[in-house]
């Protein structure tokens, strides 16, 4: 027996970006046991049919009444045309969003000021910054209108604490922090409902994509210590959702046991 209510999401429509992999993935999933519709947007179609897959099984195996439709639709967050004419690719039935989860994010290298690729700058403020602002402004004239709605944004500890070799991660997730507070601020005299997700490290492909590929460089960030999982992450995301609807998580900064800082944590020694 469930001690909390999640009947809430129960044929809600969530919209996830990045949901190929990591947190986007996992989240989608738990939704899907909810009783949600889940439309799933990334780059790689391969891998969102794959997850579409999972949100089947997971619907099922749950036995949720309600929701079951999954919609995979590729989306660059980082291309103004592709979200200019989005909602277009969304079946009608699953226009009416209810939740936005702006997810999609990376970061790549942890060079210094001085040495930084130019070309990874500008990619990393389109796709984590102009994208989680471009299809907030996509949705909220709906949201609005209908008096309902929630914006979940992945910001980050990056966004509370900024770390060396971290300038422009922090620097976009800070402006993720900005923004949403500005939102929140915004929306006070709507039932619309802003909330900033700000984790900790969590083991997915983030690591990976960090350092390029080299699987042994991102196992090393984890070494001796548990970090979170994706699903850990969902879990506070889907959590946050399924809150009554005058109750707002506005901020939710979820750390691994042994994480206290950006770059303060305990390592277990080597057995
Ligand atoms: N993992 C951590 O330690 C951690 C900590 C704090 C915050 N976060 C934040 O959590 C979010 C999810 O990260 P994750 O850990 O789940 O990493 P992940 O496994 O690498 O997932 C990142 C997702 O973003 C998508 N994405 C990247 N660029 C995109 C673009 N231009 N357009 C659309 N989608 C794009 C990727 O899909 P495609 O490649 O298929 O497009 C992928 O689904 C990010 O915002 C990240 O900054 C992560």
């Amino acid at each position: 027996m469930s001690v909390f209510n999640a009947s809430r999401l129960l044929g809600k429509t969530v919209l996830i970006t990045g949901a190929s992999s990591g947190i986007g993935e996992a989240t989608a999933i738990l939704f899907a046991k909810g009783g949600a519709n889940v439309i799933l947007t990334a780059r790689r179609w391969d891998a969102l049919q794959n997850v579409v897959v999972q949100c089947a099984a997971a619907h099922k195996a749950a036995g949720a009444q309600q929701g079951g439709r999954f919609v995979p639709i590729v989306l660059d967050v980082t291309d103004k045309n592709q979200i200019a004419s989005f909602l277009n690719k969304v079946p009608n039935e699953l226009r009416s969003i209810d939740i936005l989860v702006n997810n999609a994010g990376y970061v790549v290298g942890v060079d210094r000021v001085g040495d930084l690729s130019l070309e990874n700058v500008e990619n990393m403020f389109a796709t984590n910054v102009f994208g989680l602002f471009a299809l907030t402004q996509l949705l909220i004239k709906d949201f609005k209108a209908r008096k309902t709605g929630h914006i979940i944004n992945l910001g980050s500890i990056a966004g509370r604490e900024p770390y060396a070799g971290g300038s422009i991660y922090c620097a976009t997730k800070h402006a993720v922090n900005a923004f949403t507070g500005a939102l929140l601020r915004e929306l006070v005299d709507t039932p619309i409902r802003v909330t900033e997700i700000q984790p900790g490290m969590v083991e997915t492909e983030f690591s990976v994509v960090r350092f390029k590929g080299d699987k042994s460089a991102a196992d090393k960030v984890y070494d001796g210590l548990q970090p979170l999982v994706a699903e850990d992450i969902a879990e506070e995301i889907v959590w946050a959702a399924s809150r009554p609807p005058h109750v707002n998580l506005a901020e939710v900064f979820v750390l691994p046991v042994n994480q206290a800082t950006a770059t303060l944590n305990y390592r277990s020694p080597r057995l």
